[in-house]
């Protein structure tokens, strides 16, 4: 079966620190899987190399069965991956639809040119693999609901989200975790 996900031996160094050394992970089509790895151990720098945010010293990634990382680099824009950050920028108060348009009528654009830009965001394609940078650590009870259920209806639509936190989860979310 084609996994979702399949990183090899992936191995990263920050400054003289190695950080990630020859790490397999895999996620297969609609699975969550939990990172649980002590802090600063590396979860958002996996992260960061499976989005393409930064590039692996060594290993392989797949997606889809695609090589998107050695020997053929697949820009971050290309990977149909999406990625919540731990520190969202974001207004809480407002909704998505209202989070693009704030940019947007930054710039002052013409109003019809704003719009056309916003219907285009909202339809980019639903992304194949969603990574959560510890989606709940800052998160109320009820909102934490809120997200499993935008995740599980993610899984039900065929992607596969990968959170991450340093040592717990919502038990009764259902996933497979990952200790290093
Ligand atoms: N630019 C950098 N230069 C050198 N070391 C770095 C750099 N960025 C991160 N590190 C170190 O690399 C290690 C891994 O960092 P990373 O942020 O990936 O860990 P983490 O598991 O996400 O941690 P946390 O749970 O605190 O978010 C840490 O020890 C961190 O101090
Ligand atoms: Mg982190």
């Amino acid at each position: 079966m084609t996994t979702a996900l399949s990183c090899t031996r992936i191995t990263k160094s920050l400054g003289s620190k190695p950080v990630l050394k020859a790490l397999d992970l895999d996620v297969a089509p609609s699975e969550v899987v939990w990172l649980l790895w002590a802090s600063g151990s590396g979860k958002t720098t996996l992260l960061r190399l499976i989005a393409g945010l930064m590039r692996p010293d060594a290993g392989r990634i797949l997606l889809d069965g695609r090589g998107i990382w050695s020997p053929l680099w697949c820009p971050p824009e290309r990977r149909r991956i999406g990625m919540v950050f731990r520190d969202c920028a974001l207004w809480p108060s407002m909704t998505v639809e209202g989070n693009l348009a704030f940019g947007l009528r930054a710039q002052k654009l013409a109003a019809a040119e704003a719009r056309a830009r916003r219907d285009h965001a909202l339809e980019v394609a639903r992304p194949a693999l969603m990574l959560f940078n510890e989606p709940v650590s800052n998160l109320a009870a009820a909102l934490c609901e809120d997200l499993r259920t935008e995740m599980m209806d993610l899984v039900r639509h065929g992607g596969s989200p990968l959170p991450t936190s340093p040592t717990t989860w919502p038990r009764r979310w259902p996933c497979r975790t990952v200790s290093p």
